[in-house]
Order: structure tokens, then sequence, then C-alpha cells
């Protein structure tokens, strides 16, 4: 069965060693304002963006488009302001006092039916998808199919490394971006850009490298997903 998703782009930034935040899973800001730029790019390209809760409680806010240039292409094609904000997490267990409620986004949640339970008479999320595996796991690849259905053509991925890892299991990743910013930050628990169980040399997704620019000191490397094994 042919199922019909959004193209999906992760969109990430790391340490020289591969890091994508400190060891205390702090917000990384250590991208500089090019890759923030760039970040703003692909989430005005994008219909809508998704992130993993661990995410959102490390920044408490999402990025929003600014960019008036950017804002105005939005326009002239069509689209609303702002790409859809998904927030995907099990058991739902965010804060709703964190600034990201109050952001002039529209805010969909991605969870379980126990994950609903405490936002489904609440205002912040619009939408409140379910779509659950028969484990209680979430089925992102269902719920993309879904996000298909609604019109969303165009997704970036934003993390973190357990999102990326667990649609990279499913091969629901097209392409990736990954800006390599020049610091170290080491630490054997700090979060990578794909987390999970990993893969085996001879079943690991094999990218193709489309596009490499260097801006100053970072380097922006753009990969495509050829084949997952
Ligand atoms: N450098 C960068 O560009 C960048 C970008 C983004 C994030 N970060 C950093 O990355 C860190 C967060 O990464 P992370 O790997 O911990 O987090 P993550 O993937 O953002 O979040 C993990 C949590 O998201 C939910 N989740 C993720 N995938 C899921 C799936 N397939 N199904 C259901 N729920 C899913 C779960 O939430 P529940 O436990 O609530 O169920 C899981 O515990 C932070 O330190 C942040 O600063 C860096």
């Amino acid at each position: 069965m042919v199922r019909y998703r959004p193209y999906t782009t992760v969109v990430l930034a790391m340490s020289a060693d591969g890091k994508i935040a400190d060891v205390t899973r702090s917000p990384a800001r250590f991208g500089s304002k090019s890759d923030k730029a760039h970040l703003e790019n692909r989430i005005a390209a994008a219909d809508a963006v998704l992130f993993g809760a661990g995410t959102l409680r490390a920044y408490g806010t999402t990025l929003t488009v600014t960019n008036p240039q950017l804002l105005q292409n939005r326009i002239q094609g069509g689209k609303p302001l702002q790409p859809v904000h998904i927030v995907t997490t099990e058991a739902a267990n965010l804060n709703p006092e964190i600034r990201f409620f109050q952001q002039p986004i529209q805010r969909w949640l991605l969870t379980t039916s126990t994950g609903a339970v405490f936002w489904q008479k609440r205002p912040e999320f619009e939408q409140i998808m379910v779509f659950e595996t028969e484990e209680g796991k979430i089925d992102v690849a269902a719920a993309l199919e879904h996000l298909s259905k609604l019109g969303i053509a165009q997704l970036a991925i934003l993390g973190g490394g357990e999102l990326v890892a667990s649609m990279l299991e499913l091969d629901l990743i097209d392409e990736l971006w990954l800006t390599i910013c020049p610091l170290i930050l080491g630490g054997a628990t700090a979060p990578t850009p794909v987390e999970g169980k990993g893969f085996l040399p001879q079943l690991a997704p094999r990218l193709q490298l489309i596009e490499v620019d260097r801006v100053d000191q970072e380097v922006f490397l753009h990969y495509r997903i050829v084949s997952v094994i």
C-alpha cells in the first residue's frame, strides 16, 4: 500500500564533534546569525514544523518567521504567515505556562490517547492528533499520512535526536540540513542529531550530498536520503 506523506527535511545545527546540545541539554544557541537565518528560511519554506517534547522543554519557545521578505513570500504563495507548529509527545507532560503557548502561531499536538486527556478541554492546541500503535506508542507514519490529507506538503523536522531517530528507523525522512558549528561540546550523554538504538553500518541509511555552503566559520551540509536498507 502506498502511503502518502509530506516531504520531510530535518534541520539541525551541531558542534564539530556532532552534538546538538551540551551535556546539560541546555537550549542550543551556539549557531551564528547566519545559521539562525538559514533555520528561519527552512521554516518559512514549510507548511508545518514538527519537533519532540524534549526540544520544546529545552527552549520553551519555537522559532517563528519574522524576516519581512520571507513573510511576503508566504503571502504571495497564498500561505498563512507562519507554518503550523506541531509538538510530539507520548505523555504530553508540557508546562502550559511556557512562552510557546503565547506565540502567535497555530499549535497542534501529536500524542497518545493518554497524552491527549489533559489538553482536550484546553485552548492551547488547535488540533490534537491521536495516532497510536498497538503498543501504545505514537504511530508517526499514520500521523504523517493524516498531515498530508490536511494539505501539509512540506514538513520541517526541527529535532531533537529522539524524534529524528524514530523517523529515520521508519524511513520517513527525505532530506537533512546539518550546520557544523565551530565548537566542541563533548560529553558522552550530550544529544546528537540521531539518538535511538542506532544502525549497524550494513543497515545504515545512505546519504547523497547535494549541497555544501560555507559561511564564515560554519559549514551547511545538505543531504538527501538515498536508501534505507
Ligand atoms: N542544535 C539543534 O539544532 C537542536 C535542535 C533541536 C533540539 N536541540 C537540543 O536537543 C535536545 C532535545 O533532544 P532530545 O533527543 O532529547 O529530544 P526530542 O526528540 O526533541 O524529544 C524527545 C521527546 O519527544 C517525544 N518524542 C520524540 N519522538 C517521539 C516519537 N517518535 N513518538 C513519540 N514521542 C516522541 C517524547 O516525549 P515524551 O517523553 O514527552 O513522551 C520524547 O521523550 C535539547 O537539548 C535541545 O537543546 C538542538
